[in-house]
């Protein structure tokens, strides 16, 4: 997080009367108060980036010529219309790939402390994130040079560029511009934030006591905290496999294939989502993966980083039950109806469906010799 969005974090903290003495951290470093557990937080205020940057980065998110085969643009995997993820259990990936994780919204990138299920990028590096994107064979399979050379043929491209800036249309820079753009997504509008700020009247009395609990006897508070309900830490909850994974032999093998370009020693013998461990390779971390935000959740569904689960009520009753094999979790002995309020609470911290019009792609036109 950058000094400016951690001062405002803190001041969303102090806002809704937490503990003062916060202690937070650079890079990819949770978030931690000293003294109390840190609460669930409103969303801070909106702070406008770089416009130029951000209507740039809106071509750019849509357009499918960033993808190898021009097969696929961000916009496939993460649609406005389905909470900015694709609203399947898996993704499917790039073409003739499949992959072996859930497509998760890129709203609210600007307040992940990591990005990814198994939490390996740092979320304030938003440029290397889209790079990894564009350029991984399991999502764009692109290679920057010719998106830049791509890019280049497209005069309403250079003309937006240059609203911007003088020099010629860069790849590297190309990465922070649908990094920026992205960074713009936020919810907005949620019930929680009215009542968090004094309204009170803002959730329903179900979903006050479902916030109770969520703060109380079900413990969510303790890794869901913060404006988008995460701590940004890996645990292992348990989800169980999905068994597409090893039912489709494509994709087995992109599982495989993360495994070996992260060094995964034996990775042969894994048949497992591992998670956090194929990063760090420390056995304590097999099965982690990155507290989910909780953010809109009302338009993602499914949920966990395989899918797993078609409906919330799903995720309470996995939760009171304590979760799956090798969990962290304890049961909750949660009754039916403190269920239900949880899953009102949950539903209380998602906002307005934020819709971003696809602007369509503008077309190529090959430029003068010299001046490309
Ligand atoms: C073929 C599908 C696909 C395409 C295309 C794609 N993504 Fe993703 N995206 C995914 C999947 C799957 C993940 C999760 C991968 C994982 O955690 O292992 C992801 C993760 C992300 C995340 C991390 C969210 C979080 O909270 O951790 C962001 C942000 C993101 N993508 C943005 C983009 C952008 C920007 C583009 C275009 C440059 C893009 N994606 C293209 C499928 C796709
Ligand atoms: C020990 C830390 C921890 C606790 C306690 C916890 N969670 Fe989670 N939560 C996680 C992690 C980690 C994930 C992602 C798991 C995965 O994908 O495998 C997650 C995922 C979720 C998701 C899925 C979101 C999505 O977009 O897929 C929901 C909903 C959720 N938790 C709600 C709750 C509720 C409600 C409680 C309290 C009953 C709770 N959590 C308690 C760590 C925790």
């Amino acid at each position: 997080m950058k000094i400016q969005q951690r001062k405002r974090f803190t001041q969303a903290l102090g806002a809704i009367g937490l503990a003062a003495a916060v202690t937070l951290t650079v890079g990819t470093q949770p978030v931690i108060a000293q003294n109390n557990a840190p609460d669930l937080a409103p969303m801070p205020d909106v702070k406008p980036g770089n416009a130029a940057m951000i209507e740039l980065g809106k071509f750019f998110f849509f357009d499918s010529r960033l993808s190898g085969d021009w097969g696929v643009s961000c916009a496939s995997c993460h649609d406005p219309k389905k909470g900015w993820g694709d609203g399947l259990a898996l993704s499917a990936g790039y073409p003739s790939m499949e992959y072996f994780r859930n497509s998760p919204t890129v709203l609210n990138a600007k307040y992940r402390q990591r990005f990814l299920w198994d939490g390996r990028l740092d979320g304030s590096d938003a440029g290397t994130l889209v790079r990894d994107m564009l350029t991984e064979a399991h999502t764009m399979n692109m290679d920057g040079r010719l998106m830049q050379e791509r890019l280049q043929q497209v005069p309403e491209y250079d003309a937006l560029w240059k609203k911007w800036r003088k020099d010629d249309i860069n790849g590297m820079r190309v990465f922070n511009v649908i990094g920026e753009f992205i960074r713009s997504l936020e919810t907005t509008n949620a019930p929680f934030d009215k009542f968090a700020k004094g309204d009170s009247g803002a959730i329903s009395s179900e979903a006050k006591d479902g916030y109770e609990l969520f703060k109380g006897k079900a413990g969510c508070v303790s890794c869901h905290n913060g404006p988008i309900g995460s701590d940004g830490k890996l645990y292992n909850t348990g989800v169980p496999e999905n068994p597409d994974v090893l039912k489709n032999p494509l994709r087995t093998i992109t599982m495989l294939r993360h495994y070996a370009t992260s060094g995964v020693p034996n990775y042969m013998n894994l048949r497992t989502d591992v998670g956090s461990y194929a990063i760090t390779k420390k056995p304590k971390d097999i099965g982690k993966f990155q507290t989910a935000q909780l953010r809109d959740l009302k338009y993602t569904a499914p949920y966990m980083h395989n899918g797993m689960f078609k409906t919330l009520d799903e995720v309470v009753a996995f939760y009171n039950q304590g979760g799956g094999k090798g969990s962290v979790l304890k049961p909750l002995n949660l009754s039916a109806s403190d269920q239900k309020a949880l899953v009102a609470f949950l539903l209380t911290l998602s906002g307005d469906q934020v819709m971003v019009k696809d602007p369509g792609q503008p077309d190529m036109q090959v430029r003068t010799f010299g001046k490309n």
